[in-house]
């Protein structure tokens, strides 16, 4: 299948539609693809694009076939480092540093997207001298050295629960759960695929969702270090891979306790990991949590946006069937929205009707619309509902062309916060996020893996970056920047490609909120992997790389600039 289009001779000359909503100046279709020609008159004059294509999987809007299998290959490592090839464009000459990412490398027995045992991709941009080095390498896991040792899974992950065999079966895998937990406090997968936070000391923090599933790993050489265990009495075993970073460096995130519990903020020492309680919100359910995937940080307040999807402990330890992989959907119960005072001085609750999100795209404090007093904007990735979670399941995003993906948009949150005397402003009933931008199909209808100016977190700022659909696809299959001042988008869209998460790197100097690039992989039509540096005010493609070997899917990383320790 992976030379299907160099080896055959199928010709397909329909058309490639594009959302005529979407301005043609913002939108740039590209391809890389030598037996791709595009006719842009055609395009400019009737929204569509006549293709010579070879393989069958580029003919639509629809992220290939053979892009989907590379992702989801079990990962080589690639140590040492190789050299990878500049195809188009030029580098930057500012650019000089490495991409580090962080996500699942083998999906051997596993059902879901998050399932996959950790593995660490390494793309170092030299734009003095234009050379590109990459390598790639597992987490060493007591989750992933289990399964490469016995050929079984140690711990549940996501979806996939260990095998048990039978009623005797799951009782001894309750049984080993419940013990683990009590003796250790290791009943959790230690697989932390998520997310790589840069911490001081040349070091990065590979997080998931798990209390033990914390690695500092070497961001040059791409080391398991050692595991991040903590002796400091705070308790949860659920924590979230997004950490914040508050405005004096210390690291604000919390754990989960449960059941009879509830969330326990705490701000963290960056250098010695420390961490320290600054707030406590119980569960509203006592015997089934809320799942948090993100938060938001403003330069005083932490925001915790609690979507009605509830964990549903039977689900989890047992691996019973529910809607949402381990949890349920009660939108009756509403959205709660907490505001942390970043001191620990003050936690308020609201609430809001319901919604589902997985990332928050920033939030800011300004004076309230209205003239008196101060608010909060959480601007996030709203969705109707967490059906996005099962749209994630291997099975749909194999399947070709497979089911259109789960509508999120880019919305805005306003939560009243000081009176114009200054008097803190109690729980309130807010009004559902309101769209940012003017049209909503211009973007798709989604927006995930939101990206801003890292300059810009915490406080104003006009432009949002992320991936997005042109539809119909069931994968995220464009780049978007979308102008919150303006209220428009521009798309980046290439036939077949399945972009990753988009990092943006400031330019050094630069003045402008926009001044910079988006780094981020794509995974081509054909199958192989590749970088892309997208213009940050533009989002015109200004240099591409091949990677000599295939980067799995990928969640979240880090642009560490050289020089930076
Ligand atoms: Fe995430």
């Amino acid at each position: 299948m992976k030379h299907q289009r160099a080896s055959s001779t199928k010709n397909y000359a329909g058309p490639l539609s594009v959302p005529t909503s979407i301005p043609i100046h913002a939108l740039h279709v590209r391809s890389p693809i030598r037996n791709i020609i595009l006719k842009s008159t055609s395009f400019q004059s009737t929204h569509a694009v006549s293709q010579t294509v070879v393989s069958p999987y580029v003919a639509s809007s629809y992220v290939s076939q053979e892009a989907r299998q590379a992702v989801f290959r079990r990962a080589q490592e690639q140590v040492p480092e190789v050299d990878a090839a500049l195809v188009s464009g030029q580098l930057p000459s500012w650019l000089r540093g490495s991409l580090l990412l962080n996500g699942c490398g083998d999906y051997r027995g596993m059902q879901h997207m998050f399932d996959g045992y950790a593995c660490l991709t390494r793309i170092h941009l030299d734009g003095t001298t234009g050379r590109v080095t990459a390598g790639q390498r597992f987490l060493d896991s007591d989750a992933y050295r289990s399964f490469l040792n016995t050929g079984r899974m140690k711990y549940r992950e996501f979806q996939t629960p260990v095998p048990a065999d039978g009623p005797m079966g799951r009782a001894m895998v309750l049984l080993d759960t419940t013990l683990a937990w009590m003796s250790t406090g290791r009943a959790f997968t230690d697989n932390a695929s998520v997310s790589l936070t840069p911490l001081p000391g040349n070091r990065l923090l590979a997080l998931s969702e798990a209390r033990t599933a914390a690695y500092i790993v070497d961001p040059t050489t791409l080391d398991t270090v050692r595991q991040v265990e903590y002796d400091d009495g705070l308790p949860g075993d659920l924590t979230t891979a997004h950490p914040k970073r508050a405005p004096d460096g210390s690291i604000i995130n919390f754990t989960h306790s449960f059941p009879l519990g509830g969330v326990h903020v705490f701000r963290q020492d960056p250098i010695s990991l420390a961490r320290k309680q600054i707030a406590f919100i119980r569960d509203r359910n006592p015997v089934s949590p809320c799942w948090v995937h993100d938060m938001a940080i403003t330069t005083s307040h932490l925001v915790v946006v609690e979507p009605p999807l509830f964990i549903n402990m039977n689900s989890l330890v047992l691996g019973e069937s529910t809607p949402f992989v381990f949890m349920d959907w009660n939108p009756e119960a509403g959205t709660r929205v907490h505001v942390i005072a970043l001191d620990g001085s003050r936690v308020v609750t609201h609430t809001a009707p319901p919604l589902f999100t997985l990332h928050l795209v920033n939030a800011f404090e300004r004076p309230c619309s209205s003239g008196t007093g101060t608010e909060i904007c959480v601007d996030f990735s709203v969705y109707d509902d967490p059906e996005i979670i099962n749209d994630l399941s291997l099975d749909r995003l194999k399947a070709f062309p497979g089911k259109d993906i789960s509508p999120s948009r880019l919305r805005r949150l306003s939560i009243p916060l000081l009176y114009a005397a200054g008097r803190p402003v109690g729980p309130t009933s807010l009004a559902a996020p309101a769209p940012l931008l003017k049209d909503e199909n211009a973007y798709g209808n989604f927006i995930e893996f939101p990206a801003i100016n890292p300059r810009f977190c915490g406080k104003a700022y006009r432009y949002a970056y992320g991936t997005a659909a042109v539809r119909p696809t069931n994968l995220n299959n464009a780049f978007a920047r979308h102008d919150l001042e303006l209220g428009t988008s521009t798309l980046w869209h290439e036939p077949g490609a399945l972009p990753a998460e988009p990092i943006f790197v400031p330019r050094p100097g630069g003045t402008s909120e926009d001044d910079g690039v988006l780094v981020a992989t794509v995974t081509l039509a054909d199958g192989q992997s590749a970088v892309v540096v997208l213009d940050g005010a533009t989002l015109q493609e200004r240099a591409r790389v091949v990677l000599p070997f295939t980067v799995p899917y990928r969640f979240h990383g880090t642009f560490l600039a050289d020089g930076r320790t």
